[in-house]
């Protein structure tokens, strides 16, 4: 196996500093059980993301639909954008990002930076979900241009392929001693090839997925929600990455949960965790104290709070949308404070 926990001393590519990222154990229950988080917001961009979007480009490039001078095209939410704004950035391709006004303005900003052209499907500015528009439209723009390259999230294998050295890099920490890996899903491809690769040398691995409560891959009834980058909207297609032969379980959090959860994480550790990763702990730490005695519970952290100090950790924001809920914050603050304790 190669070594998936240490990177050489010193690289010449942003991309080159991709994975290797910390475990941090949460949270311990009575009977030993551990709760670890993989902190995914290690990687360059703060988030998971640019594993797949590095291997969505390399694997173009290998079948001849992406080369030199070429065009990407994303339907993105930020975090997808800014892993492949780095990479377009460090091979020389023009990279243009389908967006909307849901995503986080410093994800977007950050995006700008590095030199993507930005194309909003919502110009009015509204906080609503536009994403079966985004792909329409990206989608569109790709449609029989040569050397251009819709990299195609939600249905493009190479997703979850990117998350193989996850599975191997847990596998390598605890050698291979890990009973349960929980991640939210979007587009499946963080947790389903996490989970994949895993279940190669750990075949009793239990997989659970969490998405917002709206969201429609694990079942009715859709609405509206506001945990960013997650879930699948009403109106947009499952995609083909969300494998439910691997899903063991499949659980929905809201967001005052999870965004009470990111709160109180960030004021009982100092560690910052963004809003779908609030859901995920937030189911992680309510199931840690039903674990088997010295279970290890792995959740799959997509990305930092930093890119949600205007909305999960502005409290302004948080009590215009009615997303604070004291009781419900106690309550997790309790439960975190007793499992910290052990
Ligand atoms: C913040 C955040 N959480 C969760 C997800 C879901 O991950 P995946 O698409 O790999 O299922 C994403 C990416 O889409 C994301 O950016």
């Amino acid at each position: 196996m190669t070594d998936a926990l240490h990177r050489p001393p010193v690289v010449s590519r942003i991309s080159d500093l991709i994975g290797y990222t910390p475990m941090f154990e949460l949270a311990r229950a009575d009977n030993g059980a551990r709760l670890l988080l993989k902190l995914e917001m290690y990687n360059p961009t703060g988030s998971a993301k640019i594993r797949m979007a590095r291997q969505m480009v390399l694997d173009a490039e290998e079948r001849g639909e992406l080369r030199e001078g070429g065009h990407i095209i994303e339907s993105t939410s930020g975090n997808t954008g800014l892993g492949l704004a780095v990479v377009a950035a460090e091979r020389g391709y023009r990279f243009t990002a389908v967006v909307d006004h849901h995503a986080a303005a410093d994800k977007l900003r950050g995006m700008k930076a590095m030199g993507t052209e930005l194309v909003y499907v919502d110009e009015d500015g509204g906080e609503e979900l536009h994403t079966a528009a985004r792909e329409d439209l990206a989608e569109e723009m790709a449609r029989g241009k040569d050397n251009t390259f819709f990299t195609e999230q939600h249905n493009n294998p190479s997703n979850a392929v990117g998350y193989h050295a996850v599975g191997r890099e847990i596998a390598q920490a605890l050698d291979n001693r890990v009973d349960v890996l929980i991640g939210a899903v979007g587009t499946g491809g963080g947790l389903c090839g996490t989970g994949a690769e895993l279940k190669k040398t750990v075949p009793d691995l239990t997989v659970v997925g969490v998405e917002p409560k709206g969201s429609i891959a694990f079942g009715p009834p859709a609405h509206d929600y506001y945990q960013s980058g997650t879930g699948t909207p009403e109106g947009a297609t499952i995609g083909l990455l969300v494998d439910y032969d691997l899903i063991d379980e499949g659980v929905k959090v809201g967001d005052i949960e999870a965004f009470a959860t990111a709160r109180v994480v960030a004021r009982r550790t100092g560690l910052l965790i963004g809003g779908s990763a609030g859901g995920v702990v937030y189911e992680a730490l309510e199931r840690l104290p039903r674990l088997a005695p010295d279970a290890v519970m792995v959740a799959f952290i997509n990305d930092g709070g930093e890119k949600y100090m205007d909305t999960v950790f502005n409290d302004d924001w948080m009590d215009a949308r009615s997303l604070v809920d004291p009781a419900v914050e106690a309550g997790i603050d309790e439960t975190l404070t007793k499992l910290r304790r052990n």
